[in-house]
């Protein structure tokens, strides 16, 4: 039994420091094909997210330690839908802290939010991620042939997506 607790709270402009590290963490930058950033560019990143009217929370245990962020981005309500994003810090991986903070974004989401579909896109390469994915319920809706350069090589991007009907049965 899962008995990890996590809280969903405000990303702060004090929590950027944070993420900065753990964008430029190598399996980070790897998962998604990146190059380093600066702290000013992760500032404008998390700017441009709260101009788009982006949710943007930071995933805290009851330690009241920060473990990553979550978001949901490019918000459709004339369409209900929305994309989901997650990051944890390197420390905080493979704890299942990733799938109790995607759970409860994804109740957010379709609970308060009113939205209908949620998805999201990740590398073919990224099995933590889609073994997650599916686990919670995402349901691999297309594959987008070589549609990223990773280290040298052209990738899939998997187009996954769950709708709120499949989230309450
Ligand atoms: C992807 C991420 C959010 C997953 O969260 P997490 O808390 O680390 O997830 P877990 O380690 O609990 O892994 C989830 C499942 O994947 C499985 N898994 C782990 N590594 C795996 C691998 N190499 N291949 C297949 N499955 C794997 C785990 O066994 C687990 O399933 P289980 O609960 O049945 O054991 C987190 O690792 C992360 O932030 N990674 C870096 C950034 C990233 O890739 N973001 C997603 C971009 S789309």
């Amino acid at each position: 039994m899962n008995t990890k607790k996590i809280y969903l709270i405000p990303f702060e402009t004090t929590h950027i420091q944070h993420l900065h590290k753990w964008l430029n963490d190598e399996q980070a930058m790897r998962m998604v094909g990146r190059t380093p950033l600066t702290y000013e560019e992760v500032v404008q990143e998390v700017e441009k997210k709260r101009m788009n009217d982006d949710l943007i929370l930071g995933i805290e245990t009851n330690e009241q330690v920060l473990v990553g962020w979550v978001f949901l981005k490019d918000i459709d309500h004339a369409h209900g839908r929305a994309s989901i994003g997650i990051l944890l810090s390197s420390e905080a991986r493979g704890q299942g802290y990733g799938q109790i903070a995607m759970k409860k974004m994804i109740d957010l989401g379709f609970k308060q939010l009113r939205l209908n579909k949620i998805y999201l896109t990740t590398r073919g390469l990224n099995e933590q991620a889609i073994a997650l994915y599916k686990k919670i319920g995402f349901v691999t809706e297309g594959i987008l042939r070589k549609h990223a350069y990773v280290e040298g090589k052209y990738v899939d991007t998997y187009f996954m997506g769950i709708l709120a009907s499949e989230w309450n049965r």
